[in-house]
C-alpha cells in the first residue's frame, strides 16, 4: 500500500479546527472559536454578487483576477495609504487570504529552506511554510506590561545561512496587537539586512480602534517599501466585510513575485470566483459606512469582554488594538487545549485554545468578540463564573 507523502503527515491538524470539531458535535453550543461573526454577509454585497451573475460573471478569468477588481484593489491603497500600485503587474486576487498566504510562501520558499514566524499567530502561516516543505522557527512576542513587543534579539540570534522569509501579522491573531511604525521599519531593515522576504498579513488592516477615527486602517507597510523591495502583503474581503465563505483575497508584491504566483494560480485554483471577485469590488467602493458600524459595534463589544475579564483573579489581558479576538492568559494554566473542551462541555462555550498559536500561546486562549449580543452577553458570563470557580 503506498503511504501519504511524508512530508504532509508532518503537516499538524488545526487544534481550532480539532476544538471545533467537537463543538460542531453539540447543541446550543456559544461559537466563539472561529475568527467570525454570526452577522451576514451585508444585503448590498450580496445583490452586487446577484447582479454579477445576472450580468454573466460566471466565467472563467485571468489568473490574476479581472482587472476590474485588481483595478479597484489598487484605488483602495492610493485612497487609504497613498500607496501607488500597478494593478497588471503588482496585485493578484486570490481565492481567500489563506490561498494568498499560501501562493506568497509557495513562491519565495524551495524544500528544506528556513523561515521565521511572529507568534503566537494564525496556525495557518507556519502550516503552509511546512506544506513548502520549509522549517519554521517562531519567535514569541513578549508581553512587557500592556504592550506585545517584537523580540529583534531573538530574530537576529534565529537567522541561518537558509532562512528566507520572516512572516509576521498585523494587526495580529490572536492577540490584537499592532506594530507600530517603528516596528514595521525595524522589520523591514532586519529583511532588508538579511536578505529575506517580508511576508506581512494584514487581513485586519480596516478593523483598528488606535486611529484617529474608527475606520483609519493600520498603516500598511507598502507605505514604507519600495515597490523593489522583497515584501508581500496577505489580505481578504473575509473580515472587512463578513465575506468568510466567499472565499475572496489578495497578494501583493514585486513585480517577478506576481509575476509567478499569476502563472503558478493556474495550477491551484486558476482565479478566485468570478462574481466573488465583483462583489468585493462592490464592498470595497460602497462599504466604508458599514464598516464604520461594524467598528463602533467590536469596539463596544472589546470592552464588554475586557471589562468582564479584568475583574476575575488570575486573568491578564492586554487591550488590543486591532483586530477582533482577546487573548487572555490564565495563571498557572499548562493545558489550553483541555481547559477550552472542559470549558465546551460544562458551559457549551466554544474558544480556540492558546496552544493552537504556536510558541508564547499555551497558558491562554482566543476569544473572537465579533459575535452579536445575544451570543457574546451569556457566553462572557458563563465564561468568567467557569473562571471563578478555578476551572
Ligand atoms: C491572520 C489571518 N490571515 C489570514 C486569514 C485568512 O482569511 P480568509 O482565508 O478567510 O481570507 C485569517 C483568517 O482567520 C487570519 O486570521
Amino acid at each position: 500500500m503506498p503511504n501519504i507523502a511524508a512530508s504532509v503527515e508532518a503537516v499538524p491538524r488545526s487544534r481550532i479546527r480539532e476544538l471545533a470539531e467537537i463543538a460542531m458535535s453539540m447543541d446550543g453550543v456559544l461559537r466563539l472559536y472561529f475568527g467570525e461573526s454570526n452577522l451576514p454577509t451585508p444585503e448590498y454585497i450580496k445583490q452586487a454578487a446577484i447582479r454579477a451573475m445576472q450580468d454573466g460573471f460566471t466565467f472563467y478569468t485571468e489568473n490574476a483576477g479581472l482587472p476590474s477588481t485588481r483595478a479597484a484593489i489598487a484605488a483602495q491603497y492610493r485612497a487609504l495609504h497613498q500607496v501607488d500600485l500597478d494593478p497588471a503587474t503588482e496585485i493578484v486576487v486570490t481565492a481567500s487570504g489563506v490561498q494568498a498566504l499560501n501562493l506568497g510562501i509557495r513562491c519565495v520558499l524551495d524544500p528544506g529552506d528556513h523561515a521565521l514566524a511572529l507568534t503566537p499567530a494564525w496556525p495557518n502561516g507556519s502550516s503552509s511554510i511546512m506544506m513548502a516543505n520549509a522549517a519554521v522557527q517562531q519567535i514569541a512576542h513578549p508581553l512587557c506590561g500592556e504592550r506585545y513587543r517584537i523580540d529583534f534579539d531573538a530574530l537576529e540570534a534565529a537567522v541561518t545561512p537558509r532562512t528566507r522569509m520572516l512572516l509576521y501579522t498585523s494587526p495580529s491573531n490572536p492577540l490584537g496587537w499592532v506594530a507600530t511604525e517603528a516596528e514595521q521599519q525595524g522589520l523591514l531593515d532586519f529583511a532588508r539586512r538579511h536578505d529575506l522576504w517580508l511576508v506581512a498579513d494584514e487581513v485586519y488592516d480596516r478593523l483598528y480602534y488606535g486611529g484617529a477615527r474608527l475606520g483609519d486602517p493600520v498603516p500598511s507597510v507598502l507605505r514604507k517599501a519600495t515597490r523593489d523591495d522583497a515584501v508581500i502583503v496577505i489580505h481578504s474581503f473575509s473580515k472587512s466585510y463578513c465575506m468568510t465563505g466567499w472565499r475572496v483575497g489578495w497578494l501583493i508584491g514585486r513585480r517577478d513575485l506576481i509575476a509567478k504566483a499569476t502563472q503558478l494560480n493556474e495550477f491551484i485554483v486558476s482565479h478566485a470566483p468570478t462574481f466573488a471577485q465583483k462583489a468585493g469590488e462592490t464592498a470595497l467602493a460602497e462599504g466604508e459606512d458599514e464598516l464604520v458600524r461594524m467598528l463602533e459595534r467590536l469596539k463596544e463589544n472589546r470592552d464588554l469582554c475586557l471589562d468582564a475579564l479584568r475583574g476575575v483573579p488570575g486573568i491578564t489581558v492586554p487591550k488590543p488594538d486591532g483586530a477582533f479576538y482577546l487573548f487572555p492568559r490564565v495563571q498557572g494554566l499548562d493545558d489550553s487545549f483541555a481547559f477550552c473542551r472542559n470549558l465546551l462541555m460544562e458551559t457549551r462555550v466554544g474558544l480556540a485554545p492558546g496552544v493552537a498559536f504556536g510558541e508564547g500561546g499555551e497558558g491562554s486562549f482566543r476569544i473572537c468578540y465579533a459575535a452579536g449580543r445575544s451570543i457574546l452577553e451569556p457566553a462572557m458570563e458563563r465564561l468568567t463564573k467557569f473562571l471563578r470557580a478555578g476551572a
